[in-house]
């Protein structure tokens, strides 16, 4: 469907036409007076100097012109030359009669879909998920669900941390402590055992105690260095000992994120790019491009009009392990060969914007992606605690996912269950669902390039610009619902009329927002526009609500009316928050 300032500017324009000017000067806008009108039009100020006219002689005539318009209810030519315009309540029912019967709510599929690679999420292997890579998992699913509603193909990529240094660390650890295992017996030949030598929490605490150790103990260090390049380098008993902890992670991440409502249609990690590196490496030399320098292979990706230094790509380190970036740039093979994407969308960290200067540089000029691939770095903020500083637990240790997400739905349990009684499994059930718009909407509603504070208090509160308060608002409108239903009352479509108080045709023009908005979210990657626009939503719905008597409305059609327009707005609300990647209980 057209958007509404679409249909509206081109009567407009129209009208410019029709008085022997040039049309586009009928372009029409948001009213940035809205208590004067709804929408503005200043073309007759722009065309002034050209037709050498006085701005409002143009409106005047422009302005006469549409008097016979059905679009408005008034237009006005206000001095200096603005034209003021207020649609008609006929012409916005018919608008939102339309985008009942439309399959998407108004939002057109893209003309031309394009196949697009998001790559989010990027936990690392045998690490504990953290609340760093909840915004990215947050960010990630919400681009991809925009994405993909506008019509696109969109593969979605958890990019796994599976091949540096963390695996090497690891495996030293786990051999410092069972030498005898027979993943280190090198003239060993057989199978290996099915069985992972440790559980996902034993997993989890050898991480970080060989980390700490690495950092004081010189020999340690050396050792995982050298257990990292074996492993690369496909050293049977080390290999077998990284796929066992892959599968005890992968399992534990798969239920991580399912609980976060994220679902990823690939499950590819670092280690996938190994196979391409070889001839990658052999392209960059053969080409030209990579030069040895002090024993590391480099890539220059400088430019003159470069004003701060971006350092030249290491694609291979003098012990002839692969990096960071040499996976980056071999994934980007892979990508294109298996899925030959327009566009890939990297939502990670900004502190991990250089490296992604430096990578998309370095397949530009060495020419791993077509010349039209866009790649594009989504780089989000840090998610801080109420004193400003990354977010920690009360003990000041690194916050785990899990355990965040269980206090939010112990704090959403209470509240819940706090004024009334409740069935305590449905109430577990909902506190959820509730949880879950918290903290996603918490994110989600700030542009992910800003640092955010994580104010619990904040984003489980049923007031304010909250995921809470959507839900309720959704949840109001489901149980007026119910009782028109209950009551006798059919819920249909195409019965819309133009509204009759205030308060209504406020919340039409509301919901007429909704298609631009989400193209914009698209066109953005900015998942916070939808927020905005629900949270205006719900205050207009919220609005309408204490102004109409619904149920007792004895007029049939006009109630008919006014069912149809909650059921819209609940319509409306729900798609938008399965945009932003959470849903609503029925009540709560
Ligand atoms: N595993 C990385 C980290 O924790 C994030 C991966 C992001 N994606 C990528 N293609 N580099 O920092």
């Amino acid at each position: 469907m057209k958007k509404i300032l679409d249909v509206i500017s081109e009567e407009v324009c129209a009208a410019f036409e029709a008085c022997g000017y040039e049309a586009s000067y009928g372009k029409v806008s948001v009213s940035n007076r809205p208590d004067l009108c709804e929408y503005q039009c200043n073309g007759a100020m722009a065309g002034a100097k050209k037709y050498k006219k006085a701005p409002i002689m143009i409106a005047k005539e422009v302005v006469e012109r549409l008097q016979g318009s059905a679009l408005f209810e008034t237009a006005d030519a206000v001095n200096p030359g603005f034209i003021n315009l207020r649609v008609s309540g006929a012409f916005v029912a018919e608008y939102l009669r339309a985008m009942q019967s439309d399959g998407q709510l108004s939002v057109e599929k893209a003309k031309e879909p394009q196949t697009i690679v998001i790559d989010y999420g990027g936990a690392n292997v045998a690490k504990p998920l953290h609340v760093g890579h909840l915004r990215s998992a947050i960010i990630g699913e919400s681009v991809k669900r925009i994405c993909r509603f506008l019509g696109h193909k969109v593969i979605g990529d958890v990019h796994l941390g599976d091949w540096g240094l963390q695996m090497g660390l690891i495996i030293t650890e786990v051999k410092a402590r069972q030498p005898e295992l027979v993943y280190f017996d090198e003239s060993y030949e057989g199978d290996y055992p099915a069985e992972a030598p440790f559980t996902i929490s034993e997993l989890e605490e050898i991480y970080p105690t060989a980390s700490a150790k690495s950092k004081t103990d010189e020999q340690f260090r050396a050792e995982a260095l050298e257990a990292t390049a074996k492993l690369q380098n496909g050293v049977r008993g080390y290999h077998a000992l990284w796929q066992h902890i892959l599968n005890v992670s992968i399992a534990d991440l798969k239920k991580n994120y399912g609980n976060l409502n994220v679902e990823f249609d690939l499950w590819k990690k670092e280690s996938d790019a190994q196979p391409y590196i070889p001839e990658m490496v052999d392209a960059m030399k053969r080409d030209g491009y990579a030069y040895l320098d002090q024993g590391a292979l480099i890539v220059d990706v400088a430019e003159e009009s470069d004003t701060k230094e971006v350092p030249p790509c290491i694609i291979l380190k003098s012990d002839g392990a692969a990096l960071y970036t040499t996976t980056d740039l071999a994934t980007i093979i892979e990508r294109r060969k298996l899925f030959d994407p327009d566009q890939i969308i990297y939502v990670v960290d900004k502190r991990q914007e250089m490296h992604f200067i430096q990578v998309f540089r370095c397949a530009r000029r060495t020419g791993l992606v077509k010349e039209d691939t866009k790649l594009k770095f989504l780089g989000f903020g840090t998610m801080n605690g109420k004193d400003g500083k990354p977010f920690k637990t009360r003990e000041g240790g690194v916050m785990r996912l899990e355990h965040l997400i269980a206090d939010i739905e112990e704090e959403m349990f209470r509240k819940i269950t706090e004024n009334h009684e409740v069935d305590e499994a449905e109430a577990r059930q909902t506190a959820k669902l509730v949880g879950l718009s918290a903290i996603k909407y918490g994110d989600l509603s700030n542009q992910a390039s800003k640092d955010y504070v994580f104010d619990l208090d904040k984003f489980t509160s049923f007031e304010g610009n909250t995921g809470p308060y959507i839900l309720y608002t959704i949840v109001r409108i489901k149980s007026i619902l119910n009782k028109y239903k209950e009551k006798g009352g059919t819920v249909e479509k195409g019965h819309l009329l133009a509204p009759v108080g205030a308060s209504e045709k406020s919340l039409m023009l509301a919901i007429t927002n909704f298609n631009s908005t989400v193209e914009q979210a698209y066109e953005e990657c900015a998942p916070h526009k939808i927020c905005s626009f629900i949270y205006d939503l719900a205050n207009e719905l919220n609005h309408f609500y204490h102004e109409t008597k619904i149920l007792s409305e004895e007029d049939a059609a006009r109630q008919k009316s006014y069912i149809e327009l909650l059921d819209l707005t609940r319509e409306v609300l729900e798609t938008s928050i399965d945009l932003l990647g959470f849903s609503a209980p029925e009540r709560m």
